[in-house]
């Protein structure tokens, strides 16, 4: 639908531009998903090698070109890649619904530039992909996540109750979700 020729665009705010994730980034995305500070709010398990990263965006390319999910590197004003962020899922019949994720490397957290990339992502969803609707989960303490989301538009709906099951058991969530008609 958005992907032509199994290219996936490339999206260019003023700092930050949203590519294609290539094994190319797997040493900079293998600092940030290999981070406790990440990770803990992720409620996944850190990764432990550079062979685990690559195969995770192998993985993670193939879901995009199938287009069941769609994560971009985050790359900086120096041409570093320094996160990723885009949609963990997302389905168009009965729903026209997506979830975002996203994660920044901890050592640029505070300047502002994973509000420009989801600024970018969320216009993607609503404008190119199709959505009506899209969410973001949250872990209840995460308190960096939920100022992100809400200074973008995003209503809390409440709490999913042990929504998520992570290495260290099952955990409860916070749903936030932005309308089209909310969207700028
Ligand atoms: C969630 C996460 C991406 C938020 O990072 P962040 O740095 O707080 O978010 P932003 O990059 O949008 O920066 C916003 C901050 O930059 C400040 N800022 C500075 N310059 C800015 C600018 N030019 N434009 C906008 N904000 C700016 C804002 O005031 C805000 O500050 P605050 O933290 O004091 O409120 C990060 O904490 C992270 O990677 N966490 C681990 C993974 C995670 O939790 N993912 C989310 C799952 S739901």
């Amino acid at each position: 639908m958005y992907i032509c020729n199994g290219v996936i665009p490339t999206l260019v705010g003023s700092r930050v531009k949203l590519c294609a994730m290539t094994t190319e980034h797997a040493s900079a995305l293998y600092q940030i998903w290999s981070h406790p500070e990440v990770t803990r709010w992720l409620g996944v398990p850190a990764l432990s090698s550079i062979e685990e990263t690559e195969q995770l965006i192998a993985f993670l390319s193939q879901m995009a070109q199938e287009e069941d999910s769609l994560r971009w590197s985050i790359v900086g004003p120096g041409g570093e890649v320094i996160g990723s962020c885009g949609y963990n899922y997302w389905q168009l019949q009965g729903a026209y619904r997506g979830e975002i994720g996203c994660d920044l490397a901890p050592a640029l957290w505070g300047l502002g530039y994973m509000k420009e990339a989801l600024g970018l992502v969320l216009n993607f969803g609503f404008n190119r992909m199709g959505l009506n609707r899209i969410e973001a989960l949250c872990h209840p303490d995460n308190n960096r996540a939920e100022r992100l989301v809400q200074t973008l538009g995003f209503q809390k709906e409440g709490i999913l109750r042990q929504y998520r099951q992570t290495p260290s058991g099952f955990q409860d969530v916070t749903l936030h979700a932005l309308l089209r008609g909310e969207w700028q």
